[in-house]
């Protein structure tokens, strides 16, 4: 999406408003104290009142159920509060409060079910016979008492569902409240639930023993086989076809006009998210506020910057991509959030695309994972997510309208995978992109549409990208359900793609009545699939435009310890010659920290989106981003780790030569940090607009590099950036004796790295794509010109494309270091898991030879019969890993379960997937270049 003019508009609408509090008083005479203790609530109020008293907002109800609540009671499952309502008679008690201490008095009064707040200080206890009629009361709070553990379970912090598995290597450490007797880790995790209102928020469940924690609990990796952990969450388990049958009954209450205001976005900022769409009270329909991104909640404060998904692939590890989506789920929600626009799933198959960074690298399986993960980890705290963009939408560059001609085998191999799997994952909406398809724009095609809605079975709801199309009967009848941000064109206009456009198409026989019915019921259904018509869901509490108006709530809980966790395990030793890393007193008594990425930046959030580059790049530049609470520099991080084992650390900031030669000729060792960036199309960062113009290192690294290097220090190279860069210039400098990509790892950027280079985490980070010595090589390239892009390389993308051309990369894909060592049993265990499915378990043993503890990554790759082949030629593709601990000295036994779908293809003939007939050949190793065991499968 686009908000380039956006913060303009917002400050100069902000400019037109006049203060009208006083005159929305809902009350007369409040006593002195209650006065005095409202007053903060009341400064809010005021602001928030004057905002919704500008002409063209004033009388539309559905707008003001923004930003009134304290999520903080609301979000424990115990109290909700709406701002458009008001409770009338059932009145039981009255008294003085502040705002956030209204719903906790009446939560405390025995018979109390209801309350009010009301402007500007006055709380009044309801029971049960406070009738339920909404009354539009500017400045009025009300709220209802849920009883504790509605609609509330528990997720686990783990693998697979987001729901079982024990974990032998996690547990939470600290924040302990009590431990309680439980049988099960089941019964552990029920405790839990009982005292979330004391603020039971993780457990643990070892040896028998079961252990309450707080929000405080921090993630520490151990090898604590037998521990299960879990978080709390929101869920709900309500089936589609239940939920859908929801949605009908509600629809067929609404008036036309009622429906398409479902589908029909506010426009931009008119709002406080980057869409919305209005309440509809008649229906107990809350609204929604869609808000970015891949790596946080976009536009608001007191939230954390993640990683970003290219580093999440990086790990490699289901239960950190799950974890990943349950932590931004529950930011969202806190924030008011009820669709976050994640996550993102375009294959980096152009290594230069300027929002690979956003996604999880250059191979299918990888993305369908890390996204199916993350869908499930958002969804678990009642938030919907977004499978975005929709579909073969791999370039910025001309990206509104740019023509996307891919084959129907590359497409359901490659580019519907991800979407496939976030489908059978459940998520309940789906983006679609800026791009053409076949010469017609992806957001109104309907054969586009239909391979989501009937090939894949999506039963959710359809947003256009922001301003993606601008035909309105061209849009419905294509198949979008809902349209965003809802304006025309951009800008704030009042001429809608949907709402009365809409209404017209329908009425004049452009646009079925069914197709408008379609649409809401698929927004109703989604909105009860994740549980949000259970009037739990927190109000909206930012506004990503004039952030005054945002209340200063934390989200962030303990997230920085998983933030921290996901860039060690995403900090990805390519080259570590002499045992060059990990650095340590022994072998270092000085280094040297050199680079501007080395530092931090004056003000992470100086611009907007993160459009330029200054100081340590942490994420790319965009809508996908998030903005920074703080940003760790590596030297910093670094600075901290050497001085725990007095080591000295000398400095020079600045990608200068000289002064970078200067600081290595004083050190035993010299670590160089460069950059390279990437962004969204909308804005242009040193000539790059979104896409990079070539793959180079930014700002003269290469030079850096090579003054540091002919110190004849030892020098190790740390690179941050969206992907693979050209290394060519000082790849084979006899000095350059480590290489380490560490992507774009978020806030704990400078912890992160530092762990990994003092060897506090051993890495195990493997490169979601390949790495090659020159840009003509990849399997292929963003088109520049005014011309198609073409998806000649079929499904041999990223490094499918070089076994098949028979080219050695730099570095495969799959590829990582590791302190110690790994060996693979050299036979693979295989054995028939259910003959009617046609899926068959493989087993292989790992043993850590080495000294050090570590986690392996294990990848399973198929090579399908010769015949099956593209033209080009043959290559194995990923089906399958798992990253594992495994302590020095022990040996673990690693099991995919190989499903039949890991060996069909899609049959351009028949248009449909058939399993080969003939040899799988199934090969497990530490990369796609490095396959420690094989066994050959008749299927
Ligand atoms: C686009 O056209 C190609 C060639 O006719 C076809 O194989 C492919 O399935 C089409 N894609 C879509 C989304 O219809
Ligand atoms: C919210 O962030 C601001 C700075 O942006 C900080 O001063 C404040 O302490 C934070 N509040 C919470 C509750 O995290």
């Amino acid at each position: 999406m686009k908000t380039g003019l956006a913060l303009a508009l917002a400050a100069a609408a902000a400019a037109l408003v006049a203060p009208t509090a006083a005159s929305l008083l809902p009350l007369s005479d409040p006593d002195a104290a209650a006065a005095a203790a409202a007053q903060d609530a009341l400064n809010f109020h005021a602001a928030e009142a004057a905002l919704l008293s500008t002409p063209h907002r004033r009388g539309d109800r559905s707008v003001h159920h923004r930003r009134y609540t304290d999520w903080r009671t609301g979000n424990a499952g115990q109290v909700t509060f709406a701002s458009f309502c008001d409770w009338t008679g059932g009145d039981i008690a009255r008294a003085a409060s502040a705002s956030d201490g209204c719903g906790a008095m009446c939560l405390a009064r025995p018979g109390c079910e209801k309350f009010t707040w009301a402007f500007p200080g006055v709380c009044y206890m309801k029971d049960g016979s406070a009738s339920a009629e909404p009354v539009t009361n500017i400045g009025a709070l009300c709220g209802k008492v849920v009883p504790p553990g509605t609609n509330v379970r528990y997720a686990w912090a783990t693998a697979a569902e987001g729901r079982a598995s024990v974990a032998a290597d996690c547990d939470w450490k600290g924040g302990d409240l009590r431990g309680v007797a439980a049988a099960s880790a089941e019964e552990c995790a029920a405790a839990c639930l009982a005292d979330e209102g004391a603020g039971c928020f993780k457990f643990t469940f070892a040896n028998g023993a079961c252990a309450l924690k707080s929000a405080d609990a921090a993630q520490v990796v151990s090898a604590k086989a037998g521990a299960v952990c879990g978080v709390v969450a929101h869920s709900s388990s309500i089936s589609w076809a239940d939920a859908a049958a929801k949605a009908k009954t509600l629809v067929a209450q609404l008036s036309l006009s009622e429906k398409i205001s479902l589908a029909s976005g506010s426009g931009m900022l008119v709002s406080p998210c980057v869409g919305s769409i209005y309440s509809k009270a008649s229906i107990g329909f809350q609204g929604f506020c869609l808000q970015d991104s891949p790596t946080g909640v976009r536009f608001a404060r007191n939230v954390s910057a993640f990683p970003a998904g290219i580093n999440l692939a990086a790990t490699f590890d289901k239960t950190l991509m799950y974890n990943q989506g349950l932590y931004m789920g529950r930011e969202a929600r806190g924030k008011g959030v009820h669709v976050l626009l994640s996550p993102m799933m375009n294959i980096a198959r152009a290594p230069a695309a300027g929002r690979n960074w956003e996604g999880a690298g250059g191979d299918p399986q990888l993305h369908a994972v890390s996204a199916a993960q993350q869908v499930k980890g958002i969804q678990a705290s009642g938030v919907i997510a977004t499978a975005k963009h929709f579909v073969l939408n791999e370039q910025e560059t001309r990206r509104h309208g740019s023509n996307s001609l891919a084959g129907a085998r590359a497409l359901h191999e490659v580019y519907l995978k991800p979407f496939r799997a976030c489908v059978e994952a459940g998520v309940a909406a789906v983006m679609c992109g800026y791009n053409a398809v076949n010469g017609s724009l992806a957001c109104a095609n309907p054969a586009v549409m239909s391979l989501l809605k009937d090939e894949l079975g999506f039963q959710g709801f359809v947003m256009t990208d922001w301003y993606a199309s601008t035909d309105t009967v061209a849009t419905a009848n294509g198949g979008s359900d809902m349209a965003m941000p809802g304006n025309h064109v951009e800008g704030i206009g009042s001429d809608p793609l949907f709402g009365q456009n809409l209404e017209a198409a329908v009425k004049n026989g452009q646009v079925p009545l069914a197709r408008v019915d379609d649409m809401a019921t698929r927004i109703l259904t989604s909105w009860i699939k994740v549980g949000q018509n259970d009037g739990t869901f927190p109000w909206t509490n930012f506004d990503s435009w004039t952030p005054s108006n945002s209340k200063p709530i934390g989200v962030q809980a303990d997230h920085k310890v998983h933030i921290r966790a996901v860039g060690g395990a995403s900090t990805i030793l390519t080259k570590n010659a002499d045992a060059t890393l990990p650095i340590t007193a022994a072998k270092y008594k000085t280094i040297a920290v050199i680079g501007d990425d080395a530092r931090a930046p004056s003000n992470p959030n100086a611009c907007s989106d993160h459009g330029c580059i200054d100081g340590v790049v942490a994420q790319g530049w965009g809508s996908g981003t998030s903005f920074f609470p703080y940003l760790v520099a590596p030297v910093d991080g670094i600075t901290a780790a050497a001085s725990k084992r007095s080591i000295k650390v000398v400095s020079s900031l600045s990608n200068s030569g000289s002064d970078g030669a200067n600081a290595a000729k004083s050190a035993d060792l010299a670590v160089v940090f460069v950059a390279a960036n990437s962004g969204e199309e909308y804005i242009t960062v040193n000539g790059n607009k979104g896409d990079r113009n070539d793959l180079n290192l930014w700002s003269n690294g290469d030079a850096l590099i090579a003054a540091v290097a002919a110190t004849g220090k030892p020098t190790a190279v740390v690179v941050h950036g969206p992907g693979a860069v050209n290394m060519s210039a000082w790849l084979d400098l006899p000095n350059i004796k480590a290489i380490v990509y560490a992507l774009m790892p978020g806030q704990e950027a400078g912890n992160a790295v530092a762990d990994v280079l003092f060897g506090d985490v051993n890495p195990s980070g493997r490169l979601p794509f390949v790495v090659a010595r020159n840009r003509d090589e990849y399997a292929a390239d963003v088109v520049y010109a005014d011309a198609p892009v073409r998806y000649d390389e079929g499904i041999l993308v990223d490094y499918r494309w070089f076994e098949a051309r028979g080219r050695t990369p730099v570095y495969p894909f799959g590829h990582g270091l590791s302190y110690t060592r790994f060996a693979y049993a050299p036979r693979l265990a295989v054995s028939p898991v259910d003959p009617r499915t046609g899926a068959f378990r493989v087993e292989v043993a790992v043993t850590n030879e080495g000294d050090v503890d570590g986690h392996e990554v294990v990848q399973l790759y198929v090579l399908l019969p010769r015949e099956t082949c593209e033209a080009v030629g043959c290559a194995k593709e990923l089906r399958d890993f798992e990253r594992v601990w495994v302590p020095r000295g022990a040996t673990v036994t690693v099991a995919f379960d190989v499903p039949r779908r890991a060996y069909e293809v899609w049959s351009v003939q028949a248009g449909e997937w058939r399993a080969v007939s003939g040899t799988v050949e199934v090969l497990v190793g530490a990369s796609a270049a490095d396959i420690r065991a094989s066994a050959s499968v008749v299927v």
